[in-house]
């Protein structure tokens, strides 16, 4: 059961306040973070922020730490870690308000993943397994990593449009072999980058993606991105065995219902606007000649009719981030009205790990493909690698094959952040033996 706890602010990898929690039962401490994101809508559950201007620019968490050291603990000491639905739950009667606003999203989540990790050491068995008999599910599987090699949008300080260029080594035959896919291709692409634009092009966004400033002429088509990409991987001869996908955020551009691919360019003329029209042949383009099988958010959070339009032509995976929210009624209006075919799971924009585990039912049961994800704000917590293990997602973004951030010795002693969640799959794959098996080819529907 649970005997104590205490919570403490930390920094986030982008050195923004976020909460910690240590959580003690009568097997130890256990220890969680929440991440927190740039993108925010009006359906998701809200982090809890002091407001004060004058600390930390206004982002201290110092309220939701307060609110677990107080109000949660008492709610929660006494209860069994294992009931992880109970736990949510008493966290959820507690705050009243639909968007966790009361408590915050970012105490209970902290809260919640680490009565997930005590739960499973009250069991005796791994995070991944205790998640999956959570979820009542039984085939492990080792997703995926998208791994995010080119950084655009509110991510990087460059001017191209897309948030996120990633690459899917769906051909590995075991997960330790895409990490290492991962990784060369990345330093590959790191040469290709210092070829064309210098090595100043290989400065990095927030999550690790090397952020090269494209010229005005190439910038306008996503192809000279993709392209250098490809040329990568040709580098690599990796060649399909590496598949290409995008994270567009296009909300983060959209203005009124045209989209601006120049929206970062201080001198922009307004004629680059492009219509809903313009963009869904443009995606057919770089389906065809790039390979990409997956894009994210195509269109506004808003824009549910272009979306629907772009995914009826099935020729990829569309994944709604900001268009679901990891909502469960956007979900579900998401899968009657077949707008897209498969979940960005943020567990921090729902809250809790039972609610979590909930919408990745929710989205398998229509037979569509989840992708686990980590936010740009990040901590050391590898949380989400056993998540998407245990509920077997097929796939997993948790930023580039690299970066060990130096924060986290401010945080604590561990040295690696955005590459902690790969690291701890490669050792769930070692500790599954052959057991193991990874998502590959069944990356859609593991
Ligand atoms: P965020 O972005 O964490 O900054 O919201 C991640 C994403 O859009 O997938
Ligand atoms: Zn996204």
């Amino acid at each position: 059961v649970i005997t104590k706890i205490k919570a403490r602010q930390i920094l986030d990898s982008r050195g923004i306040p976020t909460v910690e929690v240590d959580l003690y039962t009568n097997k130890g401490m256990f220890r969680a973070s929440a991440p927190s994101g740039d993108s925010t809508g009006m359906n998701e559950a809200v982090d809890l922020r002091d407001g004060d201007k004058g600390t930390y620019l206004g982002n201290g968490v110092i309220k939701a730490v307060k609110n677990i050291n107080e109000k949660i603990s008492e709610a929660l000491i006494g209860m069994d870690t294992t009931l992880q639905s109970q736990i949510d739950q008493a966290m959820i009667d507690l705050d009243k308000t639909e968007r966790k606003g009361e408590l915050g999203a970012n105490a209970m989540l902290a809260v919640s993943i680490a009565a997930c990790k005590a739960g499973a050491a009250e069991k005796e068995v791994p995070l991944y397994k205790h998640i999956a008999e959570l979820s009542g599910k039984t085939n492990l599987s080792l997703p995926v990593p998208a791994f995010t090699v080119i950084s655009g949008g509110k991510h990087a300080g460059n001017n191209l449009a897309i948030q996120e260029i990633m690459i899917l080594p769906i051909g590995a035959s075991k997960f330790e072999e895409a990490l290492q896919m991962g990784s060369e291709t990345y330093h590959h692409l790191k040469a290709v980058i210092t070829e064309k634009y210098g090595p100043h092009g290989c400065n990095v966004g927030e999550d690790g993606g090397l952020a090269p400033n494209i010229s005005r002429q190439d910038f306008y088509s996503y192809d000279a991105i993709s392209s250098i990409v490809k040329e990568a991987i040709g580098r690599t001869g990796y060649n399909e065995k590496i598949k290409i996908a995008i994270d567009v955020a296009a909300t983060d551009f959209c203005i009124g219902t045209k989209y601006d691919l120049d929206f970062k360019s201080p001198n922009k003329s307004g004629q680059n606007f492009k219509s809903g029209e313009d963009m869904i042949k443009m995606y057919k383009e770089l389906c065809n000649d790039y390979s990409i099988v997956s894009i994210e958010d195509p269109f506004d959070r808003e824009d549910w009719d272009h979306v629907k339009n772009f995914s009826g032509l099935g020729i990829c995976q569309v994944v709604g981030d900001d268009l679901l929210m990891s909502n469960p009624k956007r979900i579900e209006r998401a899968i009657r009205e077949s707008t897209c075919n498969a979940l960005l799971l943020k567990v921090n924009r729902i809250g809790t790990v039972t609610e979590a585990i909930e919408v990745v039912k929710q989205a398998k049961d229509a037979h569509w493909g989840v992708v686990t994800s980590h936010r740009c704000g990040e901590t050391e917590d590898s949380f989400i690698a056993d998540f998407s293990v245990g509920l077997a997602t097929g796939q997993i973004k948790a930023g580039a094959p690299c970066r060990g951030e130096r924060l986290a010795k401010y945080n604590q002693e561990d040295l690696k952040l955005m590459v902690q969640s790969f690291l701890q799959l490669l050792r769930i794959e070692e500790e599954l033996g052959d057991q193991a098996v990874y998502a590959g080819e069944d990356w859609r529907l593991s």
